[in-house]
């Protein structure tokens, strides 16, 4: 079953541009639908046998039934068997014929009319609204719609509708059904549908508003203006303390000309408010965050306190060492805390800004300020959630810290200075991060998977049980005699595969 695109695409031979401006059309014509109580549908003749009429898309209505109980995108109708669709392809013209629907209606009948579809000054289909007819009289309401389906339908055969330009946002928008305030070339109301009244009173509109302007009702009628100098849909929200509704006025045009116009509206009252709760949880994420690494702040301190007190310098070491593992973390927490990019979830975060003050906690480590070393971090990691970061910044940290316990033992001073480079890199859906320095190199009988440090034990638990990664580590070929160390990480980005539970050995 192919996709819409994928039919004008392939079947009716659209080119680009025709693909835009078909998918403009799907975009917004929910409403030629819900305003003519009955399916709409768009055909096109195909590449192949351009006698043959094949539906590429359809939209049924929320307001009335409809007369397709089977998805008819992808159908085939002879020129033949669908005159009405052939003949307003064939001229360019709008046309309206009431036909006897087949045999899962017995006494039905159904009213269609075939609009034109104009891309670039070309008819490249036909849309179609099909309505069933019934024995009952419309409503005023239904009269309404329908006579303003039927002038969206003419816009189409003209080609100003759907409107040029960029469509508007989806989410939120006023539908039919929400509210209906009919206006008139001079923006005077002349329908109101009920649910616009009762819109309008959350407002705090009491007086009866047909015959008045927008403005008149107290309200700023600026998107009103916009959409008939435009002749564009706007949208716009109107705020009254906690009551917001949004309006969305469409321009009924003729020639060119506008003729008048009609505004759906919605309350969204409720809509902001679940908004702003989904926003105050961002908020609420954060904060945990930054109370975490308070707390992470706090346990260093007591480790700190700790490290005073004790007499042996292994002693010292280990809480020194510990401190800084702790302060790796904090860090990811505070990264997290402060992440306020638009696509921030509260749960990850670029992983550049995790590595940046981790560096700068290690170059604040270290021992001899007089014989530096100089931390680079090439290229971008991209965003981790903190099942990831978390432990990529223990590991980064052990490994940065090991340069600077191993990599230039007294006396080592490579041409051009001490460095260590942190690149990032990444290649389908793997993370690769590299630290390499340009020191001594590891030992000459250095085995990898033999080391017994902890620093290279936790490096190894990490990645491997974690990070669900590999680690290459060994000599590098830095410049003149000094081999330096790298090491390698690559790990999946995405978490899902991660394996769950710490590592049977
Ligand atoms: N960048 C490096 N350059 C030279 N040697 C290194 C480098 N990184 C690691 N090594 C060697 O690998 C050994 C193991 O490192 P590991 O981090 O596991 O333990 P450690 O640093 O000695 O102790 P700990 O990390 O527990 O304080 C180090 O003792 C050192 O000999
Ligand atoms: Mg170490």
């Amino acid at each position: 079953m192919s996709s819409p695109v994928e039919l004008a695409r392939q079947v009716a031979g659209f080119d680009k541009d025709q693909v835009a401006a078909f998918q403009r059309l799907i975009r917004t014509w929910r409403i030629l639908a819900d305003l003519g109580l009955g399916d709409v549908l768009m055909l096109a003749p195909t590449q192949n046998d351009p006698e043959v009429y094949i539906v590429l898309a359809n939209v049924r209505a929320s307001t009335a039934p409809t007369l397709y109980t089977h998805d008819p995108v992808g159908d085939r109708h002879r020129a033949e068997n669908r005159p009405i669709v052939d003949v307003a392809f064939k001229t360019g013209k709008l046309q309206r014929d009431v036909v006897t629907l087949g045999p899962h209606f017995p006494d039905g009948e159904a009213e269609i009319v075939a609009a034109p579809f104009i891309a670039n000054g070309s008819v490249i289909g036909v849309v179609l609204r099909e309505r069933r007819l019934t024995s009952r009289d419309l409503l005023k309401l239904e009269q309404t719609y329908l006579s303003l389906s039927d002038r969206l339908m003419a816009m189409v055969a003209e080609g100003s509708f759907p409107f040029a330009g960029k469509s508007e946002p989806q989410y939120g928008a006023p539908r039919v059904g929400d509210g209906l305030l009919v206006i008139d070339s001079s923006r005077k109301i002349n329908f109101q549908s009920p649910n616009a009244m009762s819109a309008l009173h959350r407002l705090g509109i009491q007086r009866n508003p047909t015959s008045a302007k927008i403005d008149e009702l107290g309200l700023d009628d600026s998107f009103v203006r916009s959409a008939y100098a435009m002749k564009t849909s706007v949208i716009q929200e109107i705020e009254r303390r906690d009551v917001t509704v949004s309006f969305r006025c469409l321009p009924l045009l003729g020639n060119g000309e506008v003729e008048g116009g009609f505004i759906l509206l919605r309350d969204v009252s409720e809509l902001k408010r679940r908004d702003r709760m989904l926003l105050s949880k961002d908020a609420t994420i954060r904060e945990i965050h930054h109370r975490v690494k308070n707390n992470l702040q706090t346990i260093s301190s007591l480790l700190r306190l700790q490290a005073r007190r004790v007499q042996s310098e292994e002693g010292k070491f280990a809480l020194a060492e510990s401190v800084r593992r702790i302060a790796a973390i904090a860090i990811v927490h505070e990264t997290l805390a402060n992440d306020f990019s638009e696509d921030a979830t509260g749960d990850d975060a670029p992983f550049e800004d995790v590595a940046r003050p981790l560096i700068r906690l290690i170059e604040e480590g270290l021992q001899s300020k007089d014989n530096p070393i100089r931390f680079l971090l090439v290229g971008e990691a991209g965003r981790l959630p903190l099942v990831r970061s978390m432990p990529l910044a223990v590991v980064l940290t052990e490994l940065l810290q090991n340069v600077v316990d191993h990599a230039f033992p007294t006396g080592v001073l490579p041409d051009g200075g001490r460095e260590v480079t942190v690149s990032f890199g990444q290649s389908n859906d793997e993370l690769l991060v590299r630290v390499a320095d340009n020191g001594v190199g590891p030992p000459e009988d250095f085995d990898f998977a033999e080391a017994s440090g902890l620093g290279l034990t936790l490096v190894h638990t990490f990645v491997t049980t974690e990070l669900n990664g590999t680690i290459t580590m060994g000599a590098g070929d830095g410049p003149e005699g000094q081999t330096g160390t790298f090491t390698d990480l690559r790990f999946p980005r995405s978490w899902e595969d991660r394996i769950s539970g710490p590592a049977e050995d």
